[in-house]
């Protein structure tokens, strides 16, 4: 068989083939980028993100003087939601004053009140004018009535087992009280 006609045909046979394997790669990295970026989205905050806003948070608790009773807290939670219950007992136990608001929509609040997507949890609480979102423990709340940082609002992402309102016996999660801001940035606020 003369050498170029043997070339030809191998490459008639194997074309279809690498192209095949081609298009096999290609679909893979896609999949693995989308589930990546999916996964992404829930990932804990990495330190690059969490620098920005230390300027306007103090990252360690100043002494309180003086406790904060009656304040107002306007809790927004869907109708099926136990936890959040949980957490408003907890409030209420602490001297908040609650109301409470039952919606179907509760990602329509989140969007409304600019709640970063990778903060996001079952609740979202507004007091006066700060954003709360989440399990965030009520002394928190205390301290950033306090110390009035320039934030949006504080954030526990989320449902770490642990936290008030998902109290699981003496089984408690390691959880971050994340502050943000209106461009999605954040500093952690208190650790546990
Ligand atoms: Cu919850
Ligand atoms: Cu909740």
């Amino acid at each position: 068989m003369p050498y170029k006609q043997f070339i030809y045909r191998w490459q008639k046979r194997l074309r279809p083939i690498v192209l095949r394997i081609v298009a096999r790669v290609v679909v893979t990295i896609c999949l693995t980028a989308a589930v990546l970026s999916i996964l992404g989205s829930n990932a804990p905050m990495s330190h690059a993100q969490t620098v920005f806003l230390t300027s306007v948070v103090n990252t360690q608790a100043v002494s309180t003087t003086g406790d904060i009773q009656n304040q107002r807290a306007s809790v927004y939670r869907s109708p099926d939601c136990t936890c959040c219950g949980g957490w408003i007992d907890h409030l209420k136990a602490h001297g908040f004053k609650i109301k409470d608001f039952r919606t179907p929509d509760i990602e329509a609040i989140k969007q409304k009140y600019n709640v970063p997507n990778n903060l996001t949890s079952c609740h979202t609480a507004i007091v006066n004018g700060y954003v709360i979102e989440g399990h965030v423990p009520a002394q928190d709340i205390k301290r950033l009535l306090q110390e009035k940082p320039n934030v949006l609002g504080l954030s526990v992402p989320q449902m770490p087992v642990g936290t008030p309102g998902m109290e699981m016996g003496n089984q408690k999660d390691p959880f971050s009280v994340f502050a943000f801001d209106n461009k999605s940035r954040v500093a952690v606020f208190n650790e546990y």
